[in-house]
């Protein structure tokens, strides 16, 4: 908005109302998008490729900005007709699945099933997706590899990744806001937030892909590289600004041979499903879901993170402190690596359990970032006097600092006599020794990530 007078005020209109939204612009958590609208133009074409902007939320945040109402004359009655669904064409996704959010989708296969499969069968691993799924033409399709101001370039199709030794990677992937729902529950006076995702944001596959510590040694940027301090990948899928989705992952995760990151075309030894980022997606085991880039069209070793609104103010690690009015973006950094974390899948909250011999049986999953494995998993049925210590029924046998999957675990804890209903609660250890924190209050995030306090889950006991 430089140079700009200083009276110049930007309104905008939104069915009927009319706002001045010139003092929000700065605040927005989707940044200067909302500027595509800007000087009296109207939301509707911005809120149609972001619909979630009709939350309950947003629109009394907006009400805040109301400064009067268009003329009877130049009211419509629908205002969203006039424009094109950019989701038409997005694939359409398992019915047994629960969504969070319809467009961009957000939903994953249902919790209860979720800790049954230690992988988790493609057409239920969870999607986290921000923006239309792109049309891509594997038989043109290239990826481009790039060193940032150099002509140090290479071009790749999807037929000549093939024809290059691959790995196969088992890693789960999590998205940095996983269990942000009992996050947004738990804090009293938390902003709302749009998606507020179930512990069910996570899942775990088999990646095959190349390894690209691999290209970019071929490149001429190995584990000694000292000027170049981030790998940005850049997807196809692209915001009403025409940037795309980008990330960007620090340069010794990217050039670490033992650190697994692969440009990867099969899930599960199937190609990329549409949604998953077919052709080629980049995959970054250990870290958070949102580096691992989809629809990827580019790698650019470069000496700056991604300019990406989803680099730069969505997923970072903010104090509980901060908040929309006085954040500072810039002093917080990007969050990578995820902190160990746990949840029960069965039974869920609410459930109704049968008790057998005093006796209820729990199952879950536990999961840490940064290569780290899980060695132990506590479960408490009394507000933590007794701790009980969950079977861990099925883990990866790599080690520690490249153990990328999750653990699926089990445990059957006792519960009071006449007791008609239960708390349980589960926390994991990694092994760094890391354990997750009691409550949420202290870990508080406005952005709503990482989420990984004790799970607590109420049940119903039938005896
Ligand atoms: N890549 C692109 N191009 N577009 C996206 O919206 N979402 C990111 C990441 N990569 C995203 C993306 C986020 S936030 C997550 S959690 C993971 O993809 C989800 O991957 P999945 O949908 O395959 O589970």
């Amino acid at each position: 908005m430089s140079g700009m007078p200083l009276e110049t005020r930007i309104w905008v209109t939104f069915r009927e109302g009319v706002y001045d939204i010139t003092d929000y612009i700065k605040k927005h958590p989707g940044g200067e998008k909302i500027l595509i609208s800007a000087i009296g133009g109207q939301l509707e074409p911005l809120w149609t490729m972001y619909p979630f902007h009709e939350h309950r939320a947003i629109l009394q945040t907006l009400e805040m900005h109301r400064i009067g109402n268009l003329a009877l004359e130049d009211q419509i009655d629908d205002p969203f007709k006039f424009f094109d669904d950019p989701y038409i064409n997005d694939p359409v996704m398992h019915s047994d699945n629960h969504v969070v959010v319809e467009k961009p989708y957000i939903g994953s296969g249902p919790l209860s099933r979720l800790g049954d499969e230690f992988y988790t069968p493609n057409e239920h691993f969870y999607v986290r997706n921000h923006l239309p799924v792109p049309q891509i033409d594997p038989n043109t399709h290239t990826i481009e590899l790039e060193i940032e101001g150099t002509d140090n370039k290479k071009c790749y199709t999807l037929d000549d990744l093939k024809r290059m030794k691959n790995v196969t990677v088992t890693a789960a992937l999590m998205c940095s806001g996983n269990r942000r729902e009992e996050m947004v529950k738990a804090v009293p006076g938390a902003r709302e937030m749009v998606a507020n995702l179930t512990p069910n944001f996570i899942s775990n596959a088999q990646w095959t892909g190349v390894p690209l510590s691999c290209l970019l040694k071929d490149m001429g940027i190995t584990t000694d590289e000292k000027k170049y301090k981030h790998v940005q990948f850049i997807g196809l899928d692209k915001e009403v600004t025409g940037e795309p989705y980008s990330a960007s992952i620090p340069i010794f995760k990217a050039t670490d041979p033992y650190g697994d990151v692969i440009l990867a075309y099969e899930m599960n030894g199937a190609p990329l499903p549409p949604m998953h980022g077919f052709p080629i997606r980049a995959f970054v085991p250990g870290h958070t879901g949102a580096r691992s880039v989809k629809w990827l069209k580019k790698v650019l070793v470069s000496e700056h993170e991604a300019p990406c609104h989803y680099q730069q103010i969505d997923y970072k690690l903010y104090g509980p402190n901060v908040n929309w009015k006085n954040v500072d973006y810039s002093a917080c950094p990007a969050l990578q690596m995820v902190p160990v974390n746990s949840a029960v899948c069965r039974p869920n909250n609410g459930d109704t359990v049968h008790v057998e011999d005093g006796c209820i049986n729990i199952k879950g999953y536990a999961y840490s970032g940064g290569g780290q494995k899980i060695i132990r998993l506590d479960v408490t049925s009394d507000g933590g006097e007794t701790w009980h210590t969950a079977t861990l029924d099925h883990q990866d046998k790599s080690e520690a600092p490249h153990h990328w999957a999750w653990t699926l675990w089990s445990c059957k804890i006792p519960v009071k006599k006449d007791a008609s209903e239960v708390d349980v609660w589960c926390k994991a250890v990694d092994s760094s020794g890391n354990v997750q924190p009691e409550s949420f209050k202290n870990i508080f995030s406005w952005k709503g990530c990482p989420c990984n306090a004790y799970n607590r889950v109420k049940v119903k006991l039938s005896h």
